[in-house]
Order: C-alpha cells, then structure tokens, then sequence
C-alpha cells in the first residue's frame, strides 16, 4: 500500500485535508485490511509532513537512513 498524504497543492495546505486523508488511510489499513502494521517516512527538514505522522498518532522510532536515490550529502 502507498502513502495517504504523497503531496497536496500548496493552495491545499494548512486545511487539514491531509491529516484527514491519512487517518482514512490508517482505518482502511486497520479495518478492512488487517494489517498488522503500518508505517511512513519522509525526510528528515519535511516538518509538515513530520506533523501529519504525529497528528494521526504514529511515533517515531528514529530509524533514519539514507535515500538510496539522493546523492551523498543531499538534504532533500
Ligand atoms: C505533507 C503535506 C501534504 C502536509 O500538508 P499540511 O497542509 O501541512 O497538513 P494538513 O492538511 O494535515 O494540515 C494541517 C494544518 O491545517 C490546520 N487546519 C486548518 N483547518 C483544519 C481542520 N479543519 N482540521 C485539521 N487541521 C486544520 C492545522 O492547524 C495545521 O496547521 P499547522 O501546520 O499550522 O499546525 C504538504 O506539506 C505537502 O504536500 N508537501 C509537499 C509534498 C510532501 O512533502 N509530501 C510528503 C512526502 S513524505
């Protein structure tokens, strides 16, 4: 399954319309999928999206890692 909350145009912003998408995301998951688990990651600078993961109640377990795709050194 893929991410509820990929990208919103910025005029979209600041409405909750993503911390929304992704509750329905996690009950869809939990309620009619079964699964057992779900995580999400973004980068490390994405505050907003960052936000969205504590909003909905997931918890950070600090498990960084580097983009395979980014270059060394990349803050993206
Ligand atoms: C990630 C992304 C979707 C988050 O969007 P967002 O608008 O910050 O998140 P939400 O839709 O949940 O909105 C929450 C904000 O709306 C506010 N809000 C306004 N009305 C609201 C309402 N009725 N209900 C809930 N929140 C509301 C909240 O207070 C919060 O404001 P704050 O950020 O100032 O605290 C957006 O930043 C984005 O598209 N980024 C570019 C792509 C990207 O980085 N995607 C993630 C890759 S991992």
């Amino acid at each position: 399954m893929r991410r509820g909350w990929l990208r919103l145009a910025r005029s979209y912003w600041g409405k909750g319309f993503a911390t929304e998408a992704a509750k329905g995301s996690l009950r869809v998951a939990f309620e009619r999928l079964n699964l057992d688990e779900v995580v999400s990651f973004t980068s490390v600078i994405n505050w907003p999206s960052r936000a969205v993961m504590e909003r909905i109640g997931m918890v950070n377990t600090s498990e960084d890692f580097d983009h395979p795709a980014l270059p060394e050194g990349s803050e993206s």
